[in-house]
């Protein structure tokens, strides 16, 4: 659905996009994630033109945006909504007058107005705030104008840019869950970008991790979590699933200690406990989690195997070859 072809950015000696080569799928939520600076924006500005690329091409069904002329990609752009960290509402227009600007800006008919906008600010939740301002709202609930806004032209995309980042916890699952509802119902596709790798545990279907410009992992977010294969990547994933074991209990042990991912299925289970039992080595559970990750289940279980050294050894060995997913935390004392 939109394809990012050896993007590339430059803005004079800083390459904020470096030959970026993805796609995104009709009707999945995709997730760009990365430090600050990373890019993330620059290359989702990219998407709808507001910045155009210094190389390559963005192709959304199949049409080339980079080719057209500025008329023609503002044209494009109405079926691009976006949303931004800091909202930009128009502070001295209603709710509803907010709302009503993209309709207008598309040269939507006085009626047709009166009729969308109470839709739009029933689908976010809001009927009650029309005739309210800015000021008067609630972080979250200035989100919900911006989503409104977004979508009043019925676009095929919607980016958003850190649109949770300026919000606390519990609002930010009240938007993520609202996004998650538009992509369902309306069939909407979703770009969202974020530092949090939580957002993309809650709602991404896929991943892509971004730094210095460069995409660096992409995939599934279930498997990211199971097996992240970059030093970033790893480093987000232990940001939702730390499991840091408290010095004491890494002091007076017996033996290694290994942390073990499964996928939540029973035979990886059975891997696990059946190795150690013919190995003759017993287990001592120090932690145990379960996330579920697009309502699949995700393991965590960090163990200390107790046992003679060659016999935890080969139990090592043999868990590592059947799961691929035992990390050493810390080795014999
Ligand atoms: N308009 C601009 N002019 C010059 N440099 C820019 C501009 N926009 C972004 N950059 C630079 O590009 C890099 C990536 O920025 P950005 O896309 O905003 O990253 P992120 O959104 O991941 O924090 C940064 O080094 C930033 O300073
Ligand atoms: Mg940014």
């Amino acid at each position: 659905m939109i394809d990012i072809q050896h993007v590339t950015k430059r803005y004079k000696d800083v390459t904020a996009v470096d030959d970026v080569n993805f796609t995104i799928r009709q009707g999945e939520i995709f997730g760009i994630i990365g430090y600050s600076g990373a890019g993330k924006s620059t290359l989702l500005r990219c998407l709808n033109l507001l910045e155009r690329p210094t190389e390559g091409k963005i192709l959304i069904d199949g049409k080339d945006l980079t080719s057209l002329s500025d008329k023609e990609v503002r044209k494009e752009r109405q079926k691009i909504g976006m949303i931004f960290q800091h909202f930009h509402l128009v502070s001295s227009k209603t709710v509803f007058d907010n709302v009503a600007f993209s309709l207008k800006a598309a040269g939507k008919t006085k009626e047709e107005i009166q009729k969308r906008v109470p839709e739009l600010l029933e689908m976010v939740g809001l009927s009650d705030r029309s005739r309210h301002y800015p000021a008067q709202l609630s972080g979250g609930q200035k989100q919900r104008v911006g989503i409104a806004r977004a979508l009043a032209n019925d676009p095929k995309v919607l980016l958003c840019d850190e649109a949770t980042s300026a919000l606390d916890p519990t609002t930010t699952k009240s938007i993520l869950q609202l996004l998650k509802k538009i992509n369902e119902n309306l069939g909407i596709t979703v770009v969202l970008i974020t530092h949090e790798m939580e957002v993309v545990q809650d709602v991404c279907h896929r991943v892509a991790v971004m730094e210095n410009g460069k995409v660096v992992e992409l995939g599934e977010v279930y498997d990211i979590f199971a097996a992240p294969k970059t030093a970033l990547a790893k480093q987000f994933v232990r940001t939702v699933h730390s499991l840091e074991l408290p010095e004491r209990l890494l002091a007076g042990r017996k033996g290694p200690i290994v942390q073990i991912t499964f996928q939540g299925e029973s035979a990886e289970e059975a891997v696990i406990s059946e190795t150690l039992k013919q190995f003759n080595v017993s287990a001592n559970i120090l932690h145990g989690q379960i996330s579920y990750i697009q309502d699949r289940p995700l393991g965590t279980l960090i163990i200390e195997m107790i046992g003679s050294n060659a016999d935890v050894q080969q139990s090592i060995d043999y868990i590592t070859k059947r799961t691929n997913q035992l990390e050493v935390l810390a080795g014999v004392a």
